[in-house]
């Protein structure tokens, strides 16, 4: 089925996207970060998070969250408008992440979602991440297991899976 594309530019996040991704946050998740937290993840050194802007009128329609660590990437977060949905959005963020991997010759990207979260999972296997493993009860409200997704450049998946406890967690991702 073709579906409508959206037109975004994707940018570095700033502190002038606060408001609108903390809304967004609020919106898409049922333990959302706060702007707080948002914030703090901004002065992070290692951290790497864009905005997708709607060209037209400047808007946040979506939003992603890197963490490096050394050779090892950790995505946080992936969230957009529901009005901008099924557009290509996430699949533009995500592939900047794909770029800077390879780029920078990361081992892996690698992520949680919930094991309900089937949009989500669709989305991630289209980017060539797979399913390496599983963590019981990894989410609250509601309680739920997660699903490990990993895509390699090279490295060790299973390290990759393991790896993955020091990644933030959330409430989506
Ligand atoms: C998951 C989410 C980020 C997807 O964003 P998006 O911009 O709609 O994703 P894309 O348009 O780039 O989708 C790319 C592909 O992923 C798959 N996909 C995305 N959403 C899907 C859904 N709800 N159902 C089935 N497949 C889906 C499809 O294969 C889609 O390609 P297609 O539209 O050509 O069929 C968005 O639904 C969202 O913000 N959800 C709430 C927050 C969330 O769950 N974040 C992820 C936490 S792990």
């Amino acid at each position: 089925m073709e579906h409508l594309r959206k037109e975004v530019r994707i940018v570095p996040m700033t502190h002038e996207h606060l408001d609108e991704v903390a809304a967004l946050e609020r919106v898409c998740f049922s333990d959302p970060w706060s702007r707080n937290m948002l914030a703090e993840e901004l002065d992070n050194a290692c951290a790497a998070y864009l905005a997708a802007i709607d060209p037209q009128d400047g808007s946040v329609v979506g939003y992603a969250g890197l963490l490096v660590v050394a050779d090892e990437g950790y995505i946080t977060n992936v969230a957009v408008r529901p009005e901008s949905r099924r557009a290509g959005v996430a699949s533009a963020l995500l592939d900047v992440f794909v770029n800077f991997a390879v780029g920078n010759r990361l081992a892996f990207l690698t992520l949680e979602v919930r094991a309900s979260n089937y949009g989500a999972i669709a989305l991630y296997g289209s980017r060539g991440f797979r399913g390496v493993g599983r963590r019981r009860n990894y989410y609250q409200h509601p309680k739920e297991d997660a699903v490990i997704m990993t895509r390699e450049f090279g490295g060790d998946v299973d390290a990759g899976a393991e790896a993955a406890d020091g990644a933030a967690a959330h409430g989506g991702v």
